[in-house]
């Protein structure tokens, strides 16, 4: 059973069903982070941020990046598990087995 929490005020889904875009400072979707999420084993904001870029402005998307990262952790997927872009080698050391 997937989870599903009500869009807050102000966001907006994207187009192609990629979920709420939760980073609007480097436009990163919901899918984007859950599937890194879940392939790369990332557990924290700031794994989030190297990975995908999300959070790496304002910071105002850091609440709704813990949300993410909180339901990824209790097995609560929004998405398929996807086939994100392949981490660059300076992060290589995020993937946990
Ligand atoms: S909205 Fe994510 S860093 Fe600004």
């Amino acid at each position: 059973m997937t989870e599903t929490t009500p869009m807050p005020a102000g966001r907006s889904p994207a187009p192609a069903g990629d979920g709420e875009k939760i980073c609007y400072c480097f436009e990163v979707y919901e899918k984007t982070i859950e599937q890194a999420v879940r392939a790369f084993g990332l557990r924290t904001v700031d794994e989030v941020k190297q990975a995908t870029k999300a959070g790496c402005g304002c910071h105002t998307c850091h609440p709704e990046i813990e949300e993410i990262l909180a339901r990824c952790a209790r097995g609560a997927f929004r998405f398929p598990a996807g086939n994100p872009a392949p981490l660059p080698p300076a992060l290589r050391p995020l993937r946990r087995s």
